[in-house]
């Protein structure tokens, strides 16, 4: 089974082919779709709130001529409020369906349901961990408006403790070469020293700042995140962290001219919406890939992907 669990599992070669199967799936989509899985369900089983990843998940499923089950709210819908372990209800579900995409509370959820599961699952979010599909679409973004990846600087801004998102993309962009990352955060979410011996391993150039001014000038790419309020222990850390390194217009001004502005979205705040109007600006185009992204991961799931991936 080919399961997507962490960023980890993908190489470059994988990469590029995930991305030269997503940018036929931009035309497959302006199509209004392909009728490629008539016979395939897919579960969604999410746990925590979710837009992006459900709705463009179900989307992709949709224009592959897939069908799509689940439920509003896990936690709340499923038996899970019974007290059914979560092995169970992965186990019930497999039965039912031919994929499984699941966002769930708990660091390393998606890999206990993977051990269990007869379908192959897609980890789209577990807790604080790791958010992969979200950091290929980030990358895939990169790469269409770059028209590549070796060479780049990323600052990544913001909640970079809780943020999976960026974990995530720190360990595909070590499969680059000559990439440079910039972590720019409040002292109390800091990004975790097991993200950063993995890139010492990997040889990949880091530094931690906090001062995003005078990055505005040379880095080419700005990941910002939210500080994300529901996973700090307490009011008082969380407002140790807010309204800190903000992007607005003063530090769009002096971005090189080419830079590009990400974010996965929600944001709240650290994103001043008089920056949406910039050509740099590119986190509504850096959603609709996760349409295509998402597509093209279904099709290696349903469609037999084997090397590398885990499980
Ligand atoms: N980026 C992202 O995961 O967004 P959602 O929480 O809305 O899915």
């Amino acid at each position: 089974l080919y399961h997507v669990l962490g960023a980890k599992q993908f190489d470059r070669e994988q990469l590029d082919r995930l991305f030269g199967s997503a940018k036929e799936m931009e035309q497959v989509a302006v199509r209004g779709g392909i009728q490629r899985y008539p016979n395939k369900i897919m579960s969604t089983l999410f746990f925590e709130a979710s837009t992006r990843t459900r709705f463009s998940f179900e989307s992709a499923m949709h224009r592959l001529g897939g069908r799509v089950i689940g439920t509003e709210n896990a936690s709340q819908f499923s038996s899970t409020i019974k007290g059914e372990t979560l092995e169970d209800t992965i186990r019930i579900i497999a039965g039912y369906s031919d994929l499984i995409v699941m966002r769930h509370t708990e660091i390393g959820a998606a890999k206990r349901a993977a051990a269990v599961s007869g379908v192959p699952v897609i980890n789209a979010g577990d807790g604080s961990g790791e958010h992969p599909t979200q950091a290929l679409l980030d990358l895939y973004t990169i790469q269409k408006e770059f028209g590549g990846i070796d060479g780049v600087h990323i600052a990544m801004i913001g909640d970079l403790t809780y943020g999976r998102t960026v974990h995530s993309l720190s360990y595909l962009l070590a499969n680059y070469k000559d990439v440079r990352i910039s972590f720019v955060s409040p002292d109390n979410v800091r990004i975790p020293t097991y993200v950063k011996q993995y890139l010492e391993e990997k040889r990949v150039a880091y530094e931690e700042s906090s001062d995003l001014e005078a990055l505005a000038g040379s880095a080419d790419v700005f990941y910002q995140t939210r500080i994300q309020k529901e996973r700090f222990p307490s009011l008082e850390e969380y407002s140790k962290a807010e309204g800190k390194f903000i992007i607005d217009r003063k530090l769009v001004d002096a971005m090189k001219r080419n830079a590009l502005i990400l974010h996965p979205l929600p944001r709240a705040g650290e994103i001043d919406t008089e920056v949406d109007g910039d050509p740099r600006a590119a986190y509504f185009r850096q959603a609709q890939n996760g349409l295509y992204i998402r597509m093209a991961l279904i099709e290696q799931c349903l469609g037999g992907e084997r090397q590398g991936g885990e499980g």
